[in-house]
């Protein structure tokens, strides 16, 4: 009896044992064995079952949360979310031995599509792979609208923009108002935009002004929530995405027939009006592809733009010796009689280096999305086919191997090297800065918005003096979301400074 006893205890414990056994199996096969790649994958922290890294990355401002991990880890980091993987990079040389070796495998994003979406669906610029399209797209946009010689071309509308922008703060400074500088910068960078595009300006009647701009702000932050959304492989937001494009798409096909029914109305170079006329007569480009590429150029241009008009001049504020000597730059080369310009840029070395360190402190892009089209190594390290690449410009740009006293605001520090020094700078040195990304998908409006930043800020500081309510500036980050905002928009008082100034009639 005890024997038959001891007989079935000793099976019973057999049989758990052998259960126990392959549950251990299953899950280390499912959540800690890491793939059979024949080389070692970059350092990684402890992940958690199921949901790998995504705990690391949910509390805090995902830069700032990738930051501090590439620092404790190193500045290559695999990380797992659900199962997608991972590789982060962090410093200048590690996004340089991306690029050196590998940078024609990591040129498309490989976001998944959103179907028929003006963003990201299947007529998009931004998110189409690297082949022959895109490079058709791209040579387009540069000769017709962020090259050098278009750029010249389109330089009055950016003036008139500029005066008009001058005004309106001119007027609110009258009626001793606040101005919230964000709304400001959009509204300059939206009728520039629109105007370089379309070569006519935002249609005023009947409030589609307005329209236009409340339809771009609830797009780009619905579709912000969407792509991050469907990226962890969840999908949220895609009725309402859905809904904002298709109101988006109508809006954009009655300007698309208005432009063919009236073409004389426009100026004949603008993007716009040679890509319609590339639509007839190549077939490479269709009207689809248009749509696409006037929402995403708008929305890559517009809010980047803004953005970093606004947190350039929060640092001007917080830095009144910056701002004196910005002043006196700007008095002594420009004079105290007419307004700033983008001509006289080249002369004006320190308000470029504020608005540089400006990008420095606060990319509005911190993070640039792509995708390994191929398996490769990175220094004796292995990745993954589909491992999603991200470069971390937030690190790379406060990295201290790099840069001196990282977190401070020191223009100076771009005036130290002479020009022949600068040329000399080794393309590893160089992409220690990278506010608008890096290699060949990196951002082709990076002229266009030096521009809008510099003359804006330079309007600014040279017009007015700034008073602020109270408080000094808040300089949080906004939590939630990809870009770098500011938690507390940056509201201040203009009064005028001078009455010389090129002062509009009505003074
Ligand atoms: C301060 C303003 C701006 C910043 C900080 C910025 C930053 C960036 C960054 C970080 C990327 C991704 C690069 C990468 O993946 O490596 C990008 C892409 C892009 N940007 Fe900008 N950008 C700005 C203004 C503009 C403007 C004014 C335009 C044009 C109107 C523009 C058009 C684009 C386009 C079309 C892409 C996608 C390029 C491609 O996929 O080939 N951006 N930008």
């Amino acid at each position: 009896m005890v024997a038959a006893m001891m007989n079935v205890d000793f099976q019973n414990c057999f049989f758990f044992f052998i259960l126990l056994c392959f549950f251990s199996l299953f899950c280390y096969s499912l959540f800690l064995r890491k793939p059979k790649v024949g080389c070692d994958l970059p350092p990684s922290p402890w992940s958690l079952p199921i949901i790998g890294h995504l705990h690391l990355l949910l509390s805090v401002l995902i830069h700032k949360s990738l930051h501090r991990l590439s620092s404790k880890y190193g500045p290559l980091l695999h990380l797992r979310i659900f199962n997608f993987p991972l590789l982060v990079a962090s410093s200048a040389s590690a996004v340089y031995e991306i690029h050196r070796t590998h940078d024609r495998i990591v040129s498309s994003r490989g976001l998944p599509p959103i179907e028929e979406c003006l963003i990201f669906g299947s007529s998009s610029f931004i998110n189409a792979p690297y082949g022959d399209h895109w490079k058709f797209t791209k040579r387009l946009i540069v000769t017709n609208m962020l090259g050098t010689q278009a750029l010249e071309r389109s330089r009055g509308v950016r003036a008139d923009e500029l005066e008009r922008f001058y005004t309106d703060l001119v007027n609110k400074a009258v009626k001793n108002e606040s101005v919230e500088i964000f709304e400001e910068a959009m509204k300059l960078s939206h009728s520039s935009i629109y105007r370089m595009i379309m070569g006519k300006s935002f249609p005023e009647e009947n409030g589609e002004t307005e329209r236009v701009r409340g339809l771009v702000a609830e797009f780009v932050s619905l579709t912000k929530k969407f792509v991050l959304a469907k990226k962890l492989g969840v999908s949220l937001f895609r009725k309402n995405t859905m809904s904002a494009s298709h109101r988006f798409d109508e809006l954009l096909d009655r300007i698309l027939q208005e432009h063919e029914e009236n073409p004389d109305e426009h100026h004949g170079t603008e993007i716009m009006r040679v890509s319609m006329k590339a639509c007839r007569e190549t077939k490479r480009i269709t009207r689809s592809h248009i749509k696409s590429l006037f929402v995403e150029l708008f929305l890559a241009g517009t809010e980047t733009s803004a953005q970093a008009i606004q947190w350039t001049m929060a640092e001007i504020v917080k830095n009144p010796k910056a701002l004196v000597r910005l002043r006196e730059e700007i008095d002594s080369v420009v004079g105290e009689t007419r307004l700033v310009q983008e001509t006289d840029l080249p002369n004006l070395p320190y308000l470029k280096a504020v608005v540089k360190e400006g990008l420095r402190l606060h990319p509005p892009s911190p993070l640039s999305v792509r995708t390994f089209q191929e398996r490769c190594e990175i220094e004796g390290l292995c990745v993954q086919e589909k491992t999603t690449l991200v470069i971390n410009a937030y690190a790379v740009m406060r990295d201290p191997d790099y840069w001196e006293d990282p977190d401070e605001f020191k223009p100076e520090r771009f005036l130290a090297s002479s020009r022949s020094e600068q040329a000399e700078e080794s393309r590893e040195q160089s992409l220690k800065y990278i506010p608008f990304g890096s290699g060949r998908r990196g951002c082709p409006g990076a002229n266009l918005a030096s521009i809008f930043v510099e003359t804006a800020v330079g309007t600014m500081v040279q017009g007015f003096d700034w008073g602020i309510k109270g408080r000094e500036v808040n300089m949080d980050e906004a939590i939630g979301g990809m870009n770098l905002t500011m938690a507390h928009p940056l509201k201040l008082t203009p009064v005028v400074r001078t009455s010389n100034l090129l002062i509009p009639s009505f003074l």
